[in-house]
């Protein structure tokens, strides 16, 4: 056995000089203020990764728009007003557009492959122009309607069973199958809902990887304390995770592969991303490994996103009848009384357009964005921030400023009707997508989806509480995660429009 005395021996200079290291680097740097932490581990045992966007935005009350963090031996800076994230966002888009190198995304995004988790630069700058140009376009997004308005329908007629005979529907195992759907259809040219085994494997799978990407390993603040990481058994889990997502990944190739695979008109995204392989037209030379990693940013980056939007839109309206009652009226009235609502129809709808946006405000999905990571040394509202500091932006907070906006825990969709603030990146009072260079580029698919699926649930249904229940019941509780699910499923009764 190695005895006690043997590891202190070893442990002890090592902490000892990383604690000397850690204060040479950021004592003479000019960090804003913000809560004392512990030697070597910061800040860390502070913070709880479930709730961390209220947290960081009560501690904001505290010290202000702008405040530091020392997260063990890495400084992180938190921004919570719009005016610090435009100074961030925009006047130093550069500056803050790396992320940071955390060892769970890096291993199931083949190492930053993709466009999320690799840090700014060339490789970044040639991967995102491929998925932008040919993947995530609008006119590709258009082309995939064909899928959006079927797996809709599908949703409606589902619906329709549930309110025929009177029985409870869950929303949020409803939204979430469906928008699984889409996106595995439009990436993978098939779904994985229809038997049961092979969806709750791939729904464990999807879950898993959103629990890695969330999970804090020590050894991302504290290297040399990595090994605490092993004997939570976090490194087993994680390969366990990525090797699963891997074999997927590889089947999904194979089957694209096969000469004998029935083909659709529609290419899907394995296809296009397979044909761009053989093209060779741009610098990088694309590897299986590429096309597996950015099919892991779309799965990731779209399922859950737009159903638990689509979920919180319907709290927000069951909680809010007025307002359920307007956005009807006017999509009954404006879309014609038609059956179903396609992309156009949707366009002509201002109130709900401005229901969309008030839900994005109030329920966004990714309330601190994705951590961003200084590219090089910077001034931000006259603080030197060094380079390589962990940032995050509390949009949570940004959306809730009393400063900015009138009631801002209501739920007001009016407020949007009279002005121009939207939420593509250019207005930082509303930010859900991000904004600057590294903004979401699926927002097009996401508000395709998004605009299809809450409009014809409101067209096709009329909309109450199972018996017993009132809007009061309807908890607004989140689970911990990268997403802000619903911790409870919403059940809902739907009625029959006619
Ligand atoms: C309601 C739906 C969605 C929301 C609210 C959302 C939000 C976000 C946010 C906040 C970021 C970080 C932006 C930043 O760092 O400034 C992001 C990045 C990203 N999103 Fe989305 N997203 C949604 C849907 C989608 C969809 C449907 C896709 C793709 C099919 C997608 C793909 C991505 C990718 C690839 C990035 C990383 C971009 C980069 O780092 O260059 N997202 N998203």
């Amino acid at each position: 056995m190695v005895s006690p005395h043997l590891i202190l021996y070893i442990t002890l200079p090592m902490l000892l000089l990383f604690f000397y290291q850690y204060r040479r680097a950021f004592k003479n740097s000019t960090l804003p203020p913000g809560p004392r932490g512990l030697p070597i581990i910061g800040n860390l045992h502070q913070l709880n990764s479930s709730s961390l966007y209220l947290q960081l935005w009560q501690l904001s009350k505290k010290y202000g728009p702008l405040f530091s963090l020392q997260l063990g031996l890495r400084p992180a800076i938190v921004v919570s007003s719009h005016k610090l994230a435009r100074e961030a966002l925009k006047d130093n888009d550069l500056e803050f557009s790396g992320r940071p190198k955390l060892l769970g995304q890096q291993k199931l995004s083949y190492n930053g492959l993709e466009m999320i988790f690799s840090p700014y630069g060339e490789f970044w700058r040639q991967i995102r122009k491929i998925c932008v140009v040919h993947v995530l376009s609008s006119r590709r997004v258009s082309r995939f309607s064909s899928i959006r308005n079927f797996e809709v329908k599908q949703m409606i007629k589902r619906i329709s069973l549930h309110a025929s005979s009177s029985k409870v529907t869950n929303l949020n195992e409803v939204l979430m199958s469906l928008t699984s759907t889409i996106i595995c259809r439009i990436a993978f040219g098939r779904s994985y809902e229809d038997e049961e085994t092979e969806r709750s494997k791939f729904h464990g799978m999807l879950n898993e990887c959103q629990a890695m990407w969330g999970t804090l390993f020590i050894s991302d603040y504290i290297p040399f304390l990595g090994w605490i990481d092993k004997l939570r058994g976090l490194h087993a889990r994680l390969e366990r995770n990525f090797k699963e997502l891997d074999e997927f990944y590889q089947e999904v190739i194979d089957e694209h592969m096969n000469p004998n695979r029935k083909t659709t008109k529609n290419e899907d995204i394995t296809d296009v991303l397979l044909q761009l392989k053989m093209q060779r037209l741009y610098s990088i030379d694309l590897t299986n490994d590429h096309i597996k990693a950015v099919l892991m940013d779309m799965l990731v980056a779209a399922t859950d996103t737009t159903s638990t939007t689509t979920v919180w839109a319907m709290v927000a309206l069951l909680k809010n009848p007025r307002v359920m009652k307007k956005v009807q009226e006017e999509i009954r009235t404006l879309g014609g009384k038609k059956d179903f609502l396609d992309e156009d129809d949707i366009q002509k709808f201002p109130y709900f357009k401005a229901v969309i946006k008030e839900t994005l405000r109030l329920y966004l999905p990714a309330p601190l964005l994705v951590q961003r990571e200084t590219n090089e040394a910077c001034i931000i509202d006259g603080y030197e921030i060094p380079a390589k500091t962990i940032v995050y932006v509390n949009a949570w907070a940004i959306h809730r400023d009393p400063k900015v906006w009138k009631d801002p825990d209501e739920f007001l969709p009016e407020r949007f009707l009279d002005n121009t603030i939207d939420f593509r990146g250019q207005d930082f009072e509303l930010i859900p997508f991000g904004a600057g260079r590294r903004i979401c580029p699926g927002m097009p698919m996401a508000i395709a989806s998004l605009d299809l699926i809450l409009a014809n649930l409101l067209n096709s249904f009329n909309w109450e509480l199972p018996a017993g229940m009132t809007k009061e019941d309807i908890d607004t509780e989140m689970l911990p995660g990268l997403s802000q699910h619903k911790k409870n499923p919403l059940y809902v009764l739907a009625k029959c429009r006619i």
